[in-house]
């Protein structure tokens, strides 16, 4: 029977952690196999799960093996497998599911970036654009459908599970119109309006992403009398006039971007107008290995980072914006609320 390791000396310590590709290329196995999907309250076995999953048995109970250490499924003493509170995190029909988010954060394209981190450190910027010739986005959207796919899953996963604390938040009283910028495929839009039926919303991402925006947003969907779908570049222009602008998890990536986007929602607000910014704080979160990881995941495929308060509060005064409140939106996001001066 396999169980997990506590503690081991520093010298096992090291050799796991330059072996941390194993244990991610594990869990991205699971997750693509459907293996969590397969098992369900019922231990099974091996060659059980080999069957439903159509893998070879002595293979999968290799790769189980490895994904007990780590405590993600566990191993019976009668040799069937069970889960465990994480491998449950694996089903794609668990409320609280993380198969996008374990899919995203190991795509293909993660794998040939992560070699070029000393380059990213030494030179200060994105690998990105040398490894593919284009940059991020357009490559998601234009080469990498399947990719594309799973992060605006993975998005949708993040979004809806923040979406209603950003409902919690952000008090509309008086207000008629939200726009969300960059706002994926509109989960924050749809939880706003399902929560103010008088409120008007508008969602503004790149073409690819808002045509397979939330069916309630879409035509014939129960809030589609109330929204607008933009599909633009919010660092060419925003050409959306509201009460209150949401820009969340957007302003990650390289500095001129954010200078861009900034002046944009500065150029199309009328004075008096709120800007929320809700992001990810690199020291402000119960979770700073997996925040930490994500910054440096973001120097290499867009120049960007995860922001500190500070980096945060530098970059909406340059852009003129008059800062306000900075609260805990959930234990990992932080809003910050701005208005656009007279
Ligand atoms: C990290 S996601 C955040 C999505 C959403 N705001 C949320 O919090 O779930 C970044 C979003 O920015 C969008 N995006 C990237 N470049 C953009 C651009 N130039 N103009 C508008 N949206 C863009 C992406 O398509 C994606 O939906």
């Amino acid at each position: 029977m396999t169980t997990v390791e506590q503690s081991p000396p520093p010298s096992s310590q090291l050799r796991e952690l330059v072996f941390g590709a194993a244990r991610a290329a594990a869990v991205r196995a699971a997750a693509r196999l459907g293996v969590a999907d397969a098992l369900d309250d019922v231990p099974m076995s091996a060659e059980e799960l080999a069957a439903a999953v159509k893998t070879q048995p002595g293979t999968l109970r290799r790769l189980l093996r490895a994904l007990v250490c780590q405590g993600v499924f566990t191993e019976r003493p009668d040799g069937t497998f069970a889960h465990t509170e994480m491998s449950r995190l694996l089903r794609e029909d668990d409320p609280n599911s993380l198969r996008y988010i374990a899919l995203w954060c190991t795509e293909p394209w993660t794998w040939n970036v992560w070699p070029k981190l000393d380059e990213a450190v030494r030179d200060g910027g994105n690998v990105f654009q040398k490894v593919y010739g284009k940059e991020f986005f357009p490559y998601l959207n234009d080469d990498a459908p399947e990719s594309a796919h799973v992060f605006n899953r993975a998005m949708t996963t993040s979004s809806s599970q923040s979406a209603k604390d950003v409902a919690k938040l952000l008090d509309l009283r008086g207000v008629t119109s939200v726009a969300d910028i960059g706002g994926g495929q509109g989960h924050v839009v749809a939880s706003l309006l399902e929560k103010h039926p008088a409120l008007h919303g508008t969602l503004l991402d790149l073409p690819g992403v808002v045509e397979n925006a939330d069916p309630r947003l879409r035509e014939g969907g129960a809030l589609a009398g109330r929204v607008r779908i933009v599909a633009g570049d919010c660092r060419e222009d925003i050409p959306v006039q509201a009460d209150v602008y949401i820009i969340k998890n957007i302003l990650e990536w390289d500095d001129e971007s954010t200078r861009r986007a900034l002046a944009n929602v500065r150029a199309a607000a009328r004075p008096g107008a709120r800007v929320v910014v809700i992001e990810n704080l690199v020291d402000d979160t119960p979770s700073m290995r997996f925040t930490t990881a994500m910054d440096l995941l973001l120097l290499l495929n867009v120049g960007g980072a995860k922001h500190t308060r500070q980096s945060m509060v530098d970059r909406l005064t340059a852009a003129g914006l008059v800062i306000g409140e900075i609260r805990p939106v959930n234990p990992y996001l932080h809003a910050f609320e701005c208005t656009v001066p007279g």
